[in-house]
């Protein structure tokens, strides 16, 4: 049984602009591993973030896109999980409340979020590695064995050159106007939560610091604690998918669908 503070439930009641940070532990109750998980098939002497560089693609681009392809085909099999709804219920009682992610998958979207704003990018909008011509996906699922492969990515339509994954690499800037809406927002709100996520990867990782300097009050939801002990108002320790749809009956009891 998951109680709340009653602080915590006045604010959120009260609370005019909400903004809620997601990480890679918002999807992992849908099945998709997070990043520091161990990985298994054709990926398992490798972690996710060695795979997430251009330098990566450039040097293998068939073991890269495989594991891109593999992951979209899982996100694509994938539901979104009771903390997305919950989420998509807040947004229905919140004057104004904004979903900025980490994520590359459309699970928020596919909840019912409105105007999710994407700092890595995404699974589902591919370009040319060296021209940025989109690439557009053939419809359905792709046909993935469980445990991955090597793909040759597809030639660009306009160069010839290779199509790379959507998604922002280490070592890549954010996209820009996504990067200075998140600012604007954890500058701007009265509460953030940061959900899912181990606040080690930067500049997202500074937004709930930002926050907190602004006078947000700044939740965390995670089964294990991370670095941003020492700015947190609330830590809500436990998954995403029973904290969080718990917290919204706490707060709004009539809610239909957390
Ligand atoms: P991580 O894999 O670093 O962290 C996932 C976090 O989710 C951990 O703190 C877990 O404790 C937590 N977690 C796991 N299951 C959970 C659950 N059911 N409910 C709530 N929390 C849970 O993922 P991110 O923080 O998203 O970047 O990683 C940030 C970025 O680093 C990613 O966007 C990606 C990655 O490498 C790029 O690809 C550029």
């Amino acid at each position: 049984m998951l109680n709340f503070d009653s602080s915590l439930i006045e604010r959120l009641r009260s609370a005019q602009r909400v903004v809620v940070l997601t990480g890679a532990g918002t999807s992992s109750e849908s099945g998709i591993p997070t990043f520091r998980d161990v990985l298994t098939g054709l990926w398992e002497n490798f972690d996710a973030q060695q795979l997430a560089t251009l330098d990566a693609f450039d040097a293998d681009p068939e073991l890269v896109w495989g594991w891109y392809e593999w992951r979209r085909a899982l996100v694509l099999q994938c539901q979104p999980n009771p903390a997305h709804q919950a989420i998509a219920a807040m947004q229905n009682r919140v004057p104004d409340l904004r979903v900025v992610t980490q994520n590359v998958d459309d699970l928020h979207e596919r909840a019912g979020n409105q105007g999710v704003v994407h700092l890595h990018g995404s699974l589902h909008d591919p370009r040319c590695r060296d021209c940025a011509t989109p690439y557009t996906f053939p419809a359905g699922v792709p046909d993935e064995p469980s445990g991955g492969r090597r793909l040759t990515p597809p030639p660009c339509s306009q160069c010839a050159g290779p199509v790379r994954p959507g998604v922002v690499w280490f070592g890549e800037s954010l996209p820009t106007d996504n990067w200075l809406q998140a600012q604007h927002l954890a500058t701007s709100c009265d509460v953030l939560f940061s959900v899912g996520t181990s606040s080690l990867v930067y500049p997202a990782a500074n937004l709930p610091y930002m926050a907190k300097d602004a006078g947000a009050c700044v939740v965390q939801v995670n089964p294990q604690p991370t670095d941003l002990g020492p700015v947190l108002d609330y830590d809500l320790q436990g998954n995403a998918g029973q904290v969080l749809p718990t917290l919204v009956r706490a707060v709004w009891p009539d809610a239909q669908h957390a």
